[in-house]
């Protein structure tokens, strides 16, 4: 008798419209935000959902850049338990829509006016096929170098704003036996920088060539290997042998002190205040030299996967959650990211987070999107990139030149063409 009560009352639940009276399920979230700052965004995304009547199920896979949480989310949908919500970003999720597994948003997304509301980058991003297929959470910025504010002024040196300076401030945080650079040999790390430097050494027009049209014989192009040499370069200012160690402990030695700067997603100015540090005081944040103008972005999405779970209306429910205001505000904060939407007041939000806001939003800005964080290849190009520029750092025999035509052999373009 109880259970068909709770039968009937479940048919009539799914029966009502709308979202508001869909009983409080659980979702299930697969995710890598595991670094304190990574851990409090999402559980401030989990207390907004809870407020709305939304059980978040945590399922997070720790590891920097996803790169554990996508191999357990491919190997959960292949055993035919897919997570109701999962982290899945730029071409992953691409991937994924192509095979029917992400839920289509286009109800919420016409409800909330995305379309009018998202910058069209994001817009443009989370829509495939007339479909669009994830929550934006936040724009990263990549061409990001944080530095210790005190080993700066030891050294009496403003952060560079040209590879001159960064070159003298090189030099002189050695000679006073500070490490000017914090080093992870992490291969996504690696690519990290390195797309950061290519920007940087490239420009944004040929950046979108090697990275956006994947053009194979654009990286024989001198530009590349000048960036091939400098990356290299940087890598050797950090004395340390070869050492893959997690993002978190790069941004650490930074607050330590035990480092004078950072290359890395603004993720880590998250890290940093979330172990309370204060931007502008303990540390501070410029781009990259070479990249004024330039916005190399990693945008975070949410998608709502198809696993017959019958959880539609709590997964929409999700992503408009997700894309208010007050959400983004709230999560961007402590994230290190900044806000997806155009219309927004961003005055709150500190003054890294400002500037690449702005950025963002400016439109002589030149954006261009993150191959590391899988903003424009496939995840194996991706990784194959990572892969060689991490063999060339590793092997001071190889030159820029032979590392360039490996790039060349690995870079498949969109279309699959040579
Ligand atoms: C990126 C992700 C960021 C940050 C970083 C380090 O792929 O977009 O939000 O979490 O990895 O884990």
């Amino acid at each position: 008798m109880k259970a068909l009560a709770v039968l009937l009352l479940g048919w009539a639940a799914l029966a009502m419209p709308g979202w508001a009276q869909v009983p409080a399920q659980p979702v299930d979230v697969l995710h890598w935000l595991t670094s304190a700052s990574e851990r409090r965004a999402a559980n401030q995304l989990s207390a907004i959902l809870a407020a709305n009547g939304v059980q978040w199920r945590d399922a997070a896979i720790p590891g920097g850049g996803g790169m554990a949480a996508v191999k357990v989310l491919k190997s959960r949908v292949l055993m035919g338990d897919a997570p109701d919500v999962a982290q899945l970003i730029g071409t992953t999720l691409t991937e994924w829509a192509d095979v029917g597994l992400v839920m289509p948003l286009n109800a919420v997304a016409t409800r909330q006016r995305w379309a009018q509301t998202l910058f069209p980058t994001v817009m443009d991003l989370v829509s495939y096929n007339g479909m669009v297929i994830a929550a934006p959470l936040g724009i990263h910025r990549i061409n990001t170098l944080l530095y210790n504010r005190r080993l700066f002024a030891r050294v009496g040196l403003p952060p560079p704003t040209t590879w001159a300076e960064f070159e003298l401030a090189v030099r002189k945080l050695s000679a006073q036996g500070i490490q000017p650079l914090a080093w992870s040999d992490e291969p996504w790390q690696v690519a990290t920088v390195f797309e950061a430097v290519l920007l940087s050494d490239a420009g944004p027009a040929l950046y979108r060539e090697l990275i956006v049209q994947r053009r194979s014989s654009a990286w024989l192009d001198p530009r590349v290997e000048r960036a091939l040499t400098r990356l290299r370069w940087l890598r050797n200012t950090n004395g340390e042998p070869p050492r893959e160690k997690p993002w978190t402990d790069a941004t650490r030695e930074l607050l330590a002190g035990k480092a004078a700067m950072l290359v890395m997603g603004d993720w880590a100015k998250g890290e940093l205040i979330a172990w309370g540090a204060s931007p502008g005081k303990d540390f501070g944040c410029v781009v990259l030299p070479g990249t004024e103008n330039t916005h190399l972005y990693s945008i975070d999405t949410l998608a709502m996967l198809a696993n017959g779970h019958h959880r539609d209306a709590t997964q929409e429910k999700v992503a408009e959650l997700v894309f208010n205001a007050s959400t983004q505000l709230a999560y961007n904060r402590i994230k290190g990211s900044v806000p997806v939407q155009r219309d927004m007041d961003v005055a709150s939000l500190d003054s890294c987070a400002r500037d690449s806001w702005a950025s963002f939003a400016d439109p002589r800005t030149a954006r261009v999107p993150s191959l590391a964080h899988r903003m424009a290849a496939d995840e194996s190009t991706k990784d194959a990139v990572a892969q060689t520029l991490w063999r060339y750092l590793t092997d001071p025999r190889m030159e820029p030149a032979e590392a360039q035509r490996r790039l060349a052999a690995v870079i498949r373009a969109p279309s699959n063409t040579p």
